[in-house]
């Protein structure tokens, strides 16, 4: 029986991907790399030094910047990502998503954040989302970022739940994979040739809905 859901927060509650492919894309050129849709979709999902080192290697220039170096460019990039997120309000709350919140809190259900952002406490507060979350798992304290199982697992665990108790919902083909590795039934929103591995699929956060998810819904 499904008793929790545990949510990914950038492009599923959040529309703040729009706000990281602005931020790395600004790092990108800095250092060489050619932007595009491809590097940005891979991305998503992927912690900051992660996504730091992806952007280096797509423009073979990993090799000339050592560890101080990328720290002051992650630094960069997240002082500019947080005053792009700093006029954040519940507006932007991507489509659907109150209405699913609201739905799952009536009908009982136990939530988690599992975001690999640092920043999640602080968009969750600026959305008026807080109250619907028994926790917000601290990416710092996992291991191992998605796709690794360890922050979906954080999830279920914060909850007291068992994985096969939790939905997972994810826009990221490194979350879902996180997901379906933690033992969790995951729900993927946005392109199904991306998130083919998804055991439930919707094309945007609007067709979101607890009935849908019920019927296994494609
Ligand atoms: C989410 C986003 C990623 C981002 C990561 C870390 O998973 O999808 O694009 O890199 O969070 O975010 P942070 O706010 O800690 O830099
Ligand atoms: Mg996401």
């Amino acid at each position: 029986t499904i008793k929790g859901f545990a949510f990914d927060m950038d492009g599923v509650l959040a529309d703040t991907a729009k706000f990281h492919t602005v931020a790395w894309h600004q790092i990108a050129d800095e250092i060489g790399t050619t932007w595009t849709p491809e590097l940005a979709e891979s991305l998503k999902g992927i912690d900051r030094m992660g996504s730091l080192a992806l952007i280096m290697a797509a423009g073979g220039v990993a090799e000339q910047y050592d560890q101080a170096e990328r720290e002051k460019l992650a630094v960069k990039k997240n002082t500019h990502y947080r005053e792009l997120i700093s006029t954040l309000t519940p507006d932007d709350i991507l489509p659907g998503m109150k209405s699913f919140l609201d739905e799952l809190k009536a009908a009982g259900y136990q939530m988690s954040v599992a975001s690999a952002s640092k920043n999640a406490p602080f968009i969750i507060e600026r959305l008026g989302l807080a109250h619907y979350f028994q926790a917000v798992v601290d990416p710092a304290s996992v291991t191992a970022g998605k796709p690794d199982p360890a922050i979906f697992s954080a999830a279920a665990d914060v909850l007291q739940l068992q994985p096969a108790e939790v939905i997972g919902i994810e826009d990221s083909s490194a979350g879902i994979q996180s997901i379906n590795a933690a033992g969790e039934t995951s729900v993927g929103i946005g392109d199904k040739n991306v998130l083919q591995e998804a055991d439930i699929n919707f094309a945007t956060t609007a067709d979101v809905t607890l009935t849908a998810i019920k019927s296994g819904w494609h």
